[in-house]
Formats: C-alpha cells, structure tokens, sequence
C-alpha cells in the first residue's frame, strides 16, 4: 500500500514538504551513527530519488520496459482523457488517485479497467488483454514516480545501460531488418535519451516515408519445411527475396508449396519489444545514444 501522505498533498509542493521531512530523518539518523551522516542535500541524486521514493510510500518500483510497452496504449486509449503524462486533461488526474496509488502491479488496476466507470463516463476496456493492461499500469505507476522526483527519476536510470552489450544486442536482434544506416548518428536525432528510448521502441511511421524498402517483412515456409523471416528487397508472383538476420539475400520461388506471409512490420516491431527486458532496453538506448 502506498503511503497516504502523497495523495494528501497536491504534487509539486509535497517534494519539498518530503524533502525537509527526508532531511529530518537523515539528520536524526545521523545522530545515532555519526558516519551516517547523509543530508538531503549531500545526496547523490540517485540517492535522492530513492529516498523520496522511500518516504512517499511509492511501493515497488516500476517495471520500466513494461511501461514502455505501455506508453503508447496508454497514448491511444487513455491519454485523450487523462492527459499524456496522466497529469488530466478532460478527465482526472491520475497521479494522486486512489486506485493507482493502491496498487503495485496492476492488480487492482487492471480489473477496475476491465470493468471502467460507465456511470462517471468512463469506458469498460473488456477487450484489452491483462498484459496490454499490466503494462499500461505500469506506465502510470512511471508517470506518478517521475512526478515524484520532478523528472529526475528516469532521466537517472536512462543511460545506466551496457553499451557493448547493447552493440551486441543491435547486432543480434535488429539488423534482419535493419541496416547501420539506420542508426548512424541516431544519438544526436532525439533531443534526449528518453525520446531516444521511446523513438526506437515505438518507430512512427513518417507521414510520406519515402524508404518502403523497410516496410515490408515476410515469412517464407518451403515445401522440405525450411522457414525464413526477413526484409522484403523483391517481390513478384513468381519470386520473393529475403534480407535474413544475417544479412545473407534469399531468392525463393514461389512454386506450389511455398507459403508467404507478408508481415506489418510495426507488428514485428512490438513482438520484439515484448521479449525485451528492462537490461536490453537500457544497453540497447546506452548503445544508441553512443552513435552521434
Ligand atoms: C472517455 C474518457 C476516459 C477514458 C478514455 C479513460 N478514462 Fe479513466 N476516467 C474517466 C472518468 C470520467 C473517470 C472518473 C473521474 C472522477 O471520478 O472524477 C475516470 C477515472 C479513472 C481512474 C480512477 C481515478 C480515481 O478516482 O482514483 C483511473 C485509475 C483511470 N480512470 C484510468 C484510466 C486508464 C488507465 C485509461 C486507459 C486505459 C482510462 N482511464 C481511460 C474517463 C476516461
Ligand atoms: C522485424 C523487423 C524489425 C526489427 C527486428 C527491428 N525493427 Fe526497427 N523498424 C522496423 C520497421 C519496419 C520500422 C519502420 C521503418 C520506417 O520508418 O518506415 C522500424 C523503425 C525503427 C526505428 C526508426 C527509424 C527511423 O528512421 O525513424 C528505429 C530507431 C528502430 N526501428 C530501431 C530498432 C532497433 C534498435 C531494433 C532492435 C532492438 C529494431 N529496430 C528491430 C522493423 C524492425
């Protein structure tokens, strides 16, 4: 349960009101044991965040690749109501509320936006799966923490990655559709780490994307049961070519036997980000932002 003082007083002035409190308790420690003798303000800024998220009873912390999954169902199906950082908008805040404040991981938020509030003019979302509903739980929950340490929070915990592995993640995991072009000097195209984190997990497709080379993504089963997934460099009735993971081109024909299904690529994309775990995530944008 989180702590009721953060619900009691109206974001953005409970900071400093935590901030004395915090102070207090450091100094009181410290009275006990002098080599404990942390201030508020001798903090790191990563300790800092911590202690704030501490005194405000903030639960566990959130799932941050959950909450990047999130972000853009929480975009398409909530934030015109509630605001796109759940800050409110025709609707409610969502920070200081109740139900969000109550739960962890989406257990109490996930069957209360099953069910909605029809009669307050809130929609049932029945139809979205737990995960899809976990994971937009868990971007609020991000949105209530980044309140809570004034931005800090994330921007901290952003470039913690492994770039080297991140490197070695690029290499494994993206380059089936993906060529180094791509992502040179990708680090200097976001204006900072976390748009380019939300850039590359959640790609929008540009208004007239003049580069259709990577839009297209297939599958290809043969007859003797072989099974190839790739880029989409040609296609005709009577012959397919696949870029696979390795780079290596496929020329299939397409005789009798031989099934093709075409992929929609921003699909293939969100299969991906499902496997991703918060260490991949954080190598992978460590990486990115190397390449200036
Ligand atoms: C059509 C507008 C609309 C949409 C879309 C919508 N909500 Fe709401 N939501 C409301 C209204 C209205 C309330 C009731 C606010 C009140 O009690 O004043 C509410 C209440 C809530 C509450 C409870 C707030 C409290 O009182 O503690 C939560 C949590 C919430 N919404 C989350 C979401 C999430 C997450 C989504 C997207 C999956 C969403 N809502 C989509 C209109 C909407
Ligand atoms: C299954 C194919 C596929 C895989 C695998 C894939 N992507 Fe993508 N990615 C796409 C497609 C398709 C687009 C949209 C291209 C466009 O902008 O038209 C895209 C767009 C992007 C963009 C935006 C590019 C731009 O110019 O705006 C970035 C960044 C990106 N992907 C990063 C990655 C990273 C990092 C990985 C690996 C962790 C990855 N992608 C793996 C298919 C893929």
């Amino acid at each position: 349960m989180r702590h009721p003082v953060f619900r009691a007083v109206v974001a953005g002035v409970f900071v400093v009101l935590a901030e004395i409190a915090i102070n207090q308790e450091a100094q009181t420690g410290g009275q006990e044991g002098a080599q404990q003798q942390v201030t508020y303000q001798n903090m790191t800024p990563e300790q800092r965040a911590a202690a704030t998220h501490a005194f405000l009873g903030l639960g566990p912390e959130p799932d941050k690749a959950a909450a990047a999954r999130g972000a853009p169902l929480f975009e398409q199906t909530c934030a015109f109501c509630h605001g796109p950082q759940a800050r409110g908008a025709t609707s409610a805040s969502l920070i200081t509320s109740d139900v969000v404040l109550g739960d962890d991981h989406g257990e109490h938020l996930v069957p209360f936006l099953k069910k909605g509030l029809p009669e307050k003019g809130m929609p049932a979302f029945a139809t979205m799966s737990d995960d899809e509903l976990k994971d937009i739980a868990e971007f609020v929950h991000m949105q209530v923490e980044d309140v809570a340490n004034r931005g800090t929070y994330q921007v901290l915990h952003i470039l913690v990655g492994n770039s080297a592995l991140g490197q070695d993640y690029v290499a494994a995991h993206c380059m089936s559709c993906h060529t180094a072009k791509t992502f040179a000097r990708i680090g200097s195209k976001f204006r900072s780490p976390e748009q380019l984190q939300r850039g590359w997990i959640w790609p929008t497709r540009p208004a007239s994307s003049g580069d259709s080379s990577l839009a297209d993504t297939a599958a290809v089963k043969t007859p003797d049961g072989g099974a190839i997934t790739g880029r989409v460099t040609q296609l005709s009735d009577f012959r397919i070519t696949l870029v696979d993971r390795a780079g290596k081109a496929n020329v299939i024909d397409r005789k009798p036997g031989v099934e093709v299904r075409m992929m929609d690529p921003f699909a293939a994309h969100q299969e991906m980000i499902m496997t991703l775990t918060n260490d991949d995530m954080h190598n992978v944008t460590a990486y990115l932002d190397t390449l200036k």
